[in-house]
C-alpha cells in the first residue's frame, strides 16, 4: 500500500455525503412550492456572489451544499414545480434521479458494445419496449431492419435523421464530395427550430429548407408541400427529407403523418417525425390516432426527458433501416477495433449518434418504467390531459378570455381578448409574482399565452390556482381601464 498523499473522497465520506446529498434533494422536492417558479435574479448576480479565483485548497463539503443553497439556490428555475407550466415539461421522477445517479456511479462510456456490453443491450432492449409500448411500427425493433437508440436531445435525432436521408438520396455521396447546394429539405411554418439548425449543420443550407404552409389548425398542408417538391424537382434540385411534428411547439398542432408520407414516398423523401413532447401521450392507446400514419416514418423521436418523468437529457430515436443511418454516420479508427464489433453479432451504437461517447442513459429510463408500469405512465399522462381540458373548458367559458388553437393533448394556447399588450402584461406580473410560469408565443401574428400541463407532480390544485392568478391580473387590467 503506498502511503502516498490522496486528496479523493474516500468511500466512507461519498458514503456519508451521499446521504446529504440525497436528502438534500428530497427536502428540495417537498419545499419546491415554497420558491418563485421563474428565478428572480438579474443577470450577472449569481457570479458576483461567486468567488473571482478557484480555490488553492480542497473545501469542506458542507460548505458546498451551503454555497448550493445560498448561492445557486436563487438562480434557480424551478422546472420541477409542479406550477411550473411554461415551454414543455421537463420533468423528473425520484427513479428517474436515481437511475441517472447510478449511471455516474457506474461511469461507464459505451461507445462500443465492448465498452460496457450492458450499457448498449439495455438501451437496445428497453427501445425495443417502447416500440410496444407506443404502439410504434414494428419496423423500428431491433429484431427487425430498423432499432432505436438514445440520443441526448430531439434536435440531434433531427440532425442525425437529415444527414441520413442527405446520404440516401445522394448515394452516399456528400459524405464523400461534400453538398453541392442541390439537396432540399421540408418542414412546416411551425417546425421546430431544431430542424433550420440541423439544416445548417448537415450543409443544406437554411436556403434549401422550405417552410411549407399550415392550415387552420396549425398542421402542415400536404397539398402546398407536394407542389414545392414538384417545383424543385422542375428546378433541378434533388428533393431528400421532410419533417411532420407529432405536438408542435407554439400550439401542439397534429401534422397529417399519412398524408405527408403519402406525398413523401411519391418522390424518395425520407420521412422523419418529431414527437418531442407528444409522443409521451401514445402510451395511452387512446391518443394514437394523433399520429396515425407513423408506421410509414422512416424515422421517430419523443423526448422522455419531457414528458416521461425522465429526467434530463434522453431522447429516443427510432429507424426503419438502420443500415442507412450507420452507413451515414459509421467511423472505424483502428484504436476502435475489436473482435465484436468484427463478428458483426453487436451494436456499437458510436454509429447512431454525432459523438463518439455515450452515458448509460437507459439506467433511468429502466427504472422509470419498471418503477411506474405501463399502467402508471398512463395514469399520470391522462390526468395532465384531463386537467389541460378542464383549463381548456374555463378559458373556452370566461368572456374575457379566449382559445387561440386547438387542445388536443396537455398544452392550452389562450389569450385575453384586449390584445398583445394586455397578454404580455398578464404574463409579465404573473411570472414576477413567482406563483407560476407561463410562457408565450404568437399565432397569426396574435401574442398568445401557452400553459402546458405536463410537470410530475402537478394535481388540480396547482392548475385551478394557476386559472385563478391568471383572472386576478387580467380583472386588474379591466378595473385600470
Ligand atoms: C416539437 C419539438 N421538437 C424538438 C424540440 C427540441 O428538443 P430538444 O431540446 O430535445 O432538442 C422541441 C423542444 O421543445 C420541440 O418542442
Amino acid at each position: 500500500m503506498s502511503d502516498e498523499k490522496s486528496f479523493h473522497m474516500t468511500p466512507d465520506e461519498f458514503r456519508r455525503y451521499g446521504h446529504t446529498v440525497v436528502d438534500w434533494i428530497a427536502d428540495y422536492h417537498s419545499r419546491i412550492e415554497s420558491f418563485p417558479v421563474l428565478s428572480q435574479v438579474k443577470p450577472g448576480e449569481i457570479r458576483a456572489s461567486l468567488p473571482a479565483d478557484p480555490p488553492a485548497h480542497g473545501e469542506p463539503f458542507d460548505i458546498l451544499m451551503k454555497d448550493v443553497e445560498n448561492l445557486i439556490l436563487p438562480g434557480v428555475t424551478h422546472w420541477q414545480s409542479p406550477n411550473f407550466f411554461a415551454y414543455f415539461p421537463c420533468n423528473a421522477s425520484g427513479p428517474g434521479i436515481l437511475g441517472d445517479l447510478l449511471s455516474s456511479g457506474l461511469g461507464v462510456q459505451g461507445m462500443l458494445w465492448s465498452t460496457s456490453p450492458a450499457c448498449t443491450e439495455l438501451e437496445t432492449h428497453v427501445l425495443d419496449w417502447l416500440v410496444t409500448m407506443l404502439g410504434l411500427p414494428d419496423k423500428f425493433l431491433s429484431s427487425s431492419t430498423g432499432g432505436g437508440v438514445i440520443q441526448d436531445t430531439a434536435s440531434s435525432a433531427a440532425l442525425c435523421a437529415l444527414l441520413a436521408a442527405r446520404e440516401r438520396a445522394t448515394n452516399y455521396i456528400s459524405n464523400k464530395k461534400g453538398c453541392d447546394g442541390r439537396i432540399v429539405a421540408y418542414v412546416s411554418t411551425q417546425t421546430h427550430s431544431s430542424l433550420q439548425k440541423a439544416a445548417m449543420i448537415a450543409g443544406i443550407g437554411v436556403d434549401n429548407l422550405r417552410s411549407i404552409e399550415v392550415d387552420e389548425n396549425f398542421a402542415m398542408r400536404p397539398d402546398l408541400l407536394a407542389r414545392q417538391i414538384e417545383a424543385d424537382k422542375r428546378a433541378g434540385l434533388v428533393p431528400s427529407f421532410v419533417c411532420a411534428t407529432v405536438g408542435t411547439t407554439s400550439s401542439n398542432a397534429m401534422d397529417p403523418i399519412a398524408e405527408i408520407a403519402r406525398v413523401a414516398h411519391q418522390h424518395n423523401l425520407w420521412l422523419h417525425v418529431d414527437a418531442a413532447m407528444s409522443g409521451t401521450a401514445a402510451l395511452c392507446p387512446e391518443f394514437r390516432p394523433l399520429q396515425k400514419g407513423v408506421e410509414l416514418a422512416e424515422s421517430y423521436n419523443f423526448n422522455p426527458h419531457k414528458w416521461m418523468f425522465t429526467n434530463f437529457d434522453c431522447n429516443c430515436f427510432w429507424v426503419a433501416d438502420r443500415k442507412a443511418l450507420i452507413q451515414t454516420l459509421s467511423i472505424l479508427p483502428e484504436y476502435l477495433r475489436n473482435q465484436a464489433t468484427e463478428s458483426g453479432a453487436v451494436i456499437d451504437y458510436r454509429d447512431w449518434h454525432i459523438q463518439l461517447g455515450r452515458r448509460f442513459r437507459s439506467l433511468k429510463l429502466w427504472f422509470v418504467i419498471r418503477h411506474y408500469g405501463v399502467e402508471g405512465l398512463q395514469h399520470h399522462i391522462r390526468r395532465h390531459v384531463e386537467l389541460a381540458q378542464q383549463f381548456a373548458g374555463w378559458v373556452r367559458n370566461d368572456k374575457h378570455f379566449e382559445l387561440a388553437a386547438p387542445a388536443p393533448l396537455n398544452l392550452v394556447c389562450f389569450r385575453h381578448k384586449a390584445g398583445d399588450a394586455a397578454n404580455q402584461t398578464i404574463m409579465d406580473r404573473l411570472n414576477r409574482s413567482g406563483d407560476l410560469f407561463l410562457t408565450h408565443t404568437k399565432l397569426n401574428g396574435k401574442l398568445t399565452l401557452r400553459l402546458c400541463v405536463g410537470q410530475t407532480n402537478t394535481q388540480a390544485r396547482h392548475v385551478e390556482r394557476a386559472w385563478q392568478r391568471i383572472r386576478e391580473e387580467a380583472d386588474k387590467l379591466t378595473a385600470v381601464a
